[in-house]
């Protein structure tokens, strides 16, 4: 369970660093991010698995929903989303388990926020997804 959490907090913070400095995460610059982080552009060993783990992101005024259209059960699940902004702050995140009705979580953004904000998702057995989305 350790190991996990760690990897987590290694995915997050890769993502948040591809995030700082306004890196655009769908460009050629994650090559060295293949079949680590995946992305509409960059979808590694996963090309098959883009429809179930990239994360959605709707945005209605300043709510943002993330949603992944995957099946949660025991074994295989989304295990966390997170919303974060082009300066990498972490807006928030969500936990699941293998018995959460689905991946769907709600963030608001800053007052005022404009820019690229990154949705995550992270699936336990087909890693960590990013979508990214201009507001
Ligand atoms: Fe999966």
């Amino acid at each position: 369970m350790a190991d996990r959490r760690d990897f987590i907090k290694g995915s997050l913070v890769a993502a948040s660093a591809l995030a700082v400095g306004s890196v655009k995460i769908a460009s050629a610059q994650v090559a060295p991010y293949t079949n680590i982080v995946y992305t509409a552009d960059n979808l590694g060993k996963w090309e098959k698995k883009v429809g179930s783990h990239l994360p959605s992101i709707t945005v209605e005024g300043n709510k943002v929903t993330l949603f992944t259209k995957h099946g949660m059960a025991e074994k295989h699940f989304i295990v966390r989303h997170t919303l974060v902004l082009a300066d990498g702050t972490v807006v928030g995140a969500k936990t699941f388990t293998g018995t959460s009705a689905e991946a769907r979580s709600s963030y608001e953004l800053p007052t005022g926020y404009k820019g690229l904000i990154y949705g995550t998702s992270f699936c336990n057995l087909h890693d960590f997804w990013v979508n990214e989305h201009t507001v």
